[in-house]
């Protein structure tokens, strides 16, 4: 192998970064060419490919987002978009391929394994829903961002004893909700994992200011509903009047913590290290504390998907907030 390409794909994450500077330094390191791939699967259709040096890649271990850009790709989703892919990288002479990010780009790296691409996956997600891993690149620093926001919102709730709703970010995971709410000393916390009860937050609520509470933090995963309606629950059955803060996409930036850098080089040197000893069609994670390689199609099966530890955490800060 002497010419590989990294792209990355989906929603941007903190860590994507230290992953690319990786799989380039790993590559040069080995004497490999690297190419990276713009805007994702859209532009690795239309050949926005430029060859990576070392120059390139300095100083962006600290950086959030992508420096090659990303994109949700439709088109990519068919059998001629697929095709023209594998077009366009063997046009380039590209004979191997790093996809870093969720669900919908392992999808697409599954695609172009099974057309004969050597590609390895790398879990780039705030989410932290990708089956095979236990942490997903940008999920430590999506956490922390979330911590930083709700300690200062606590400012404002308490001087003014009033309860908050905060929605964040994960369509289907309730992981940043659970692990944001344990480390605030949320009151309840709301995840699609495990549907609580909205009465017994009520009584909750009610409890706390009870006994002297001064400020009440509820947390929202957006994948169970609005920070909206939740609030308007809270003030039609109970006699406060909640704000709302919806973080939204601040949680997708800025500077990577440490593990999401440890994260993203770890995992994109062994990348480089599999495709230079021919392996194919693998999804990196890490678990217990060992990179983990899981074949896609695992990745991708409800079977691997593991939701206890979240469950047990938005249940611990439950019987906490009492
Ligand atoms: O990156 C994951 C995520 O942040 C989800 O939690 C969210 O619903 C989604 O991406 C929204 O991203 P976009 O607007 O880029 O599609």
């Amino acid at each position: 192998m002497k010419r590989i390409g990294v792209l990355t794909s989906g929603g941007d994450s903190p860590g994507m970064n230290p992953a690319i500077r990786a799989v380039v330094k790993k590559a040069i390191y080995h004497g490999l060419e690297v190419y990276g791939i713009y805007r994702g699967y859209e532009g690795l259709m239309e050949g926005d490919i430029k060859k990576l040096e070392l120059k390139d890649v300095g100083s962006i271990i600290h950086r959030g987002g992508t420096i090659l850009y990303s994109a949700r790709s439709e088109r990519f989703k068919t059998e001629e978009g697929q095709q023209k892919g594998v077009e366009v990288l063997k046009e380039h002479g590209i004979e191997g391929l790093v996809v870093i990010g969720g669900d919908g780009s392992y999808r697409g790296a599954n695609q172009l394994h099974k057309k004969g691409i050597p590609t390895i996956g790398l879990p780039g997600t705030i989410d932290n829903d990708i089956n095979g891993t236990e942490y997903t690149l940008g999920f430590s620093t999506a956490v922390n961002t979330v911590m930083e926001a709700v300690d200062k919102i606590r400012d404002t709730a308490t001087s003014h004893e009033r309860i908050f709703v905060i929605e964040v970010m994960g369509r289907d995971a309730g992981d940043i909700a659970a692990w944001s709410g344990l480390a605030t000393g949320a009151e309840s916390i709301f995840i699609p994992e495990n549907s609580s009860e909205k009465p017994e937050m009520i009584n909750r609520l009610t409890a706390g200011f009870q006994r002297g509470k001064k400020h009440s933090i509820v947390i929202v995963a957006e994948g169970v509903g609005s920070g909206e309606e939740f609030a308007k629950y809270i003030a039609e059955n109970s006699n406060y009047e909640p704000r709302v803060t919806v973080l939204g996409y601040v949680q997708r930036g800025g500077s990577p913590v440490a593990y999401d850098r440890i994260l993203g080089t770890t995992l994109g040197s062994r990348a480089v290290e599999l495709l230079m000893e021919g392996i194919s069609g693998k999804a990196l994670g890490m678990e217990k504390s060992e990179i983990s390689i899981h074949d896609f199609d695992y990745v991708f099966s409800p079977e691997s998907k593991v939701t206890d530890p979240i469950v047990k955490l938005a249940k611990l800060s439950t019987e906490l907030s009492i």
